[in-house]
């Protein structure tokens, strides 16, 4: 799983620096390719020598170092992963606060690899709000952290604070990897966002959606590996690198692309907010205020999801949201049925922590074998590990 894989390993100043010896062998055996930077403070807990010895590759620390100048936009460029072990405190409130004053930070703030953390610090330095709220901090920019161990500590007591075994990290590592594999090139259709129906040249009928749930799913897909389309109706949310994405505004924009690529796709994911209906006529010029009363006249939009459902192969997986307000389950359990979807994802806007524009989101999920799972209310990332984990469940089985 780590044959050739690139780690790029960060040491901070921690007493469990010294067991990066043990872990770097583990890796180099495992096959990894292993490129190390220290802190300063490191260097006080296991030797540069000893490390550049066991990875066959130089140890860097100095952002200058022998009058030449360390790239570090290039190193975390270089890596599959950049792993931080040990994390001590300090290095954390540099990371979660944008501080940049040695080779390690500016790595740290210029790697476009996954990063992934493991703390060791004294228990009382652990519980810490400070520490927590760092934590949480450096884990909304998508790192992903290997929680301490609980046992003896350097200060002579007992508790939680203690870096995870090499052993432990490892495992997790491969874990990492065989995740980035599990959608290994499968061509993934995501559409998210609202449309906007126009009703003149400056008018339009939208919704609330904001996006950011279809645009973390197609992250999610693209994490394991995925060629993910992601096609966004009018949101000003930030895309993440790496998917190719279609811009549209209309229910029928948004039609005529997924069928330009529904051909080609293993999955599709519809949790876009499709208007429904959509104006008659749209006037040409700005509509001028005149009665009290205004109609206008609307028609059916095309249900994507719908015309999916009925031109899916075998082999394809069709994922659909069901935004629901009463009779939940049964209207769920509805669309995955009239829409010949494998699996439906409701939300509720009566649960709090759910809906369109918050951060968070609270679900169950339906699928055409009669499964049912519910979840608790977590941020909308936390959600799409949870919907692609079901649409992998449901891909493999
Ligand atoms: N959907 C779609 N095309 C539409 C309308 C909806 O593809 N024109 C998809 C949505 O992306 C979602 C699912 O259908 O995956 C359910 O959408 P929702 O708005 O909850 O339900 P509707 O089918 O529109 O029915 P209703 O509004 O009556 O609940």
């Amino acid at each position: 799983m780590l044959k050739n894989k690139k780690i790029l390993l960060g040491i901070t100043g921690s007493i469990a620096a010294y067991k990066t010896a043990a872990l770097v062998r583990l890796l180099i055996k495992a096959g990894a390719e292993v490129k190390i930077v220290m802190t300063p403070a490191a260097m006080n807990f296991v030797s540069a020598l000893t490390l550049s010895t066991l990875s066959k590759n130089q140890v860097l620390s100095d952002l200058a170092e022998n009058n030449s100048w360390s790239n570090h936009v290039m190193l975390g460029r270089w890596a599959d992963v950049m792993l931080v072990a040990p994390l001590s405190c300090n290095t954390l409130a540099k990371m979660a606060h944008g501080i940049c004053d040695n080779l390690f930070t500016a790595v740290y703030l210029s790697a476009t690899c996954p990063v992934i953390a493991v703390p060791a610090m004294d228990e009382d330095m652990w519980h810490h709000a400070s520490t927590k709220n760092n934590l949480q901090i450096i884990q909304g920019f998508g790192n992903a952290v290997i929680p301490v161990e609980n046992g003896e500590l350097a200060s002579g007591l007992t508790g939680d604070g203690r870096m995870a075994e090499p052993e432990t990290i490892l495992k997790r590592l491969e874990a990492f990897f065989f995740g980035q594999n599990q959608l290994l090139e499968k061509k993934i259709l995501v559409t998210a966002g609202p449309t906007y129906e126009a009703l003149d040249p400056v008018r339009f009928i939208g919704n609330h959606s904001s996006g950011k749930m279809g645009i973390a799913i197609a992250a999610e897909c693209k994490k394991r590996g995925a060629v993910v389309t992601l096609i966004l109706g009018p949101s000003g949310e930030e895309i993440p690198a790496g998917l190719q994405v279609i811009r549209v505004k209309s229910a029928e924009e948004m039609f005529n692309a997924c069928m330009s690529v529904f051909d080609h796709t293993d999955i599709a994911v519809m949790s876009a907010a499709v208007a429904d209906y959509t104006p008659v006529n749209i006037a040409t010029d700005k509509i001028k205020k005149s009665e009290d009363i205004f109609s206008v006249e609307l028609k059916k939009t095309k249900d994507i999801l719908k015309h999916l459902g009925t031109i899916k192969k075998e082999g394809q997986l069709l994922a659909g949201f069901a935004l629901e307000t009463t009779d939940e389950r049964n209207n769920a359990l509805k669309k995955l049925a009239e829409k010949n979807a494998d699996l439906i994802v409701l939300n509720s806007l009566n649960d709090s922590g759910a809906g369109f524009s918050g951060d968070t989101n609270k679900i169950t999920i339906f699928d055409k074998n009669g499964g049912e799972q519910h979840f608790d209310t977590k941020s909308k990332k936390e959600v799409a590990v949870d919907i692609v984990n079901t649409i992998i469940h449901l891909y493999y089985a």
